[in-house]
């Protein structure tokens, strides 16, 4: 019997670079899988069927639980990869209920991936930074334990368990995928980038100038889009060979090393200043209070956010993922001598954001 799998957020940068990694690259038919890739946008399946490839893509909103639902138990999905939301139990919830619907069914186990995000697990959550994060480390009990001291992730900080502890009581095998800073051009057909060096080009174009944020040189873990989906398709793999670990020992970070969030900014700001005809800088201002809050402008964000977006630290290691055969490819020496591109490619492909002082 083939196992039947439901990708979400088909158009994003992290689902939409993942079905073209599972198409091209994961050899479905000789897994046995029946993709299914869920969009929200009608206009979106002629995208997905462009791609190529053995996948039906399904038309749907997160946000409809009945519909969704309904989706997974008809077409007896018994993995759903969410990418759509790290942040709502609320769009965990149906497909936990439904895979577990389709389990009575099947009489096969069932498996829920959500996607998280490194934030849950960094200073800004308050999990000590004096040492490494191991996802193989009881990552369930720690968390259980911080104090998040930021309002905005003390509201998101348990989520991860809650999902874990829901999805066990309907004996469901969930996993917890959590995304650093992702960097690098998206595969998909949909968005091509990403999120926080997203918001450091942004402001950098509209304010002409980057910042010291935090206080001190604080490091952050990184990965680059292709490592991730990679990752993604490592524990799809184990999971169909039933030997992916799940539950409260189901966490999966993915990293490959750190950068330091001042060589960054640093490296980004003359990135656009080299496109500019503008010669580098060597050192970043502190940012002052009004240049806390124009960030804030740019961003959309109130000034609390600012840190929880281009700074802190999170050091964290994804050893369950490699332990289940997951090699990475690139590291902060990518990172770093690629940063002129990388602006580049966000220039061309944020054409929502125009910058006011650097182009
Ligand atoms: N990118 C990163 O570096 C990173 C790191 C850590 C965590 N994350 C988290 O991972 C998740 C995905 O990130 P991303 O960068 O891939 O975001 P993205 O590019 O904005 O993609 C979001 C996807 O979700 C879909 N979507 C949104 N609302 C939906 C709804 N109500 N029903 C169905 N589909 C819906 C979007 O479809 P439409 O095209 O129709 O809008 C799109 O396909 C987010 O929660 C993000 O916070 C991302």
């Amino acid at each position: 019997m083939s196992t039947a799998v439901l990708l979400t957020g088909a158009s994003g940068y992290l689902g939409g670079s993942l079905l073209v990694h599972l198409l091209h690259k994961f050899d479905l038919e000789s897994r046995n899988v029946k993709l299914f890739t869920l969009v929200r946008k009608p206009e979106h399946v002629g995208k997905v069927q462009e791609l190529g490839g053995d996948v039906t893509p399904l038309v749907g909103d997160v946000q409809d639980a009945e519909g969704i639902k309904k989706l997974i138990v008809d077409n007896s999905i018994s993995v759903v990869i969410e990418t759509v939301d790290a942040r709502q139990f609320a769009v965990a919830k149906p497909c936990v209920e439904a895979l577990a619907i389709v389990k009575e069914k099947l009489d096969v186990p069932v498996h829920f991936i959500h996607t998280s995000g490194a934030k849950m697990f960094s200073s800004h959550v308050g999990v000590d930074q004096s040492a490494f994060l191991n996802d193989d480390d009881n990552v369930y009990d720690t968390i259980a334990k911080v104090d998040a001291r930021h309002p905005v992730m003390k509201q998101f900080v348990g989520l991860n368990n809650q999902i874990i502890d829901f999805a066990e009581s309907k004996d469901v095998r969930a996993y917890i995928v959590a995304p650093p800073m992702v960097y690098g051009p998206g595969r998909g057909f949909g968005n091509k980038i990403s999120i926080q060096n997203v918001a450091l080009v942004r402001v950098a174009r509209a304010l002409g100038q980057l910042y010291q944020v935090d206080k001190t040189d604080t490091i952050w873990a990184l990965m680059h889009i292709d490592d991730q989906a990679a990752l993604y398709a490592t524990l799809l793999s184990g999971i169909l060979r039933l030997e992916a670990p799940y539950g409260k020992n189901g966490f999966y970070f993915s990293e490959n090393g750190t950068f330091g969030w001042r060589a960054l900014s640093l490296a980004v700001i003359n990135a656009l200043r080299k496109r500019n005809g503008l010669d580098g800088i060597q050192e970043l201002p502190v940012a002052s209070e009004q240049d806390m809050i124009a960030m804030g402008q740019v961003l959309q964000c109130n000034v609390g956010m600012i840190p929880v977006s281009i700074a802190g630290n999170c050091l964290i290691r994804g050893n369950n993922a490699r332990k289940l055969g997951w090699v990475p490819q690139h590291g902060v020496d990518h990172l770093m001598s690629n940063v002129d591109d990388e602006v580049a490619f966000i220039v061309k492909e944020d054409t929502t954001f125009s910058g006011s002082k650097l182009s």
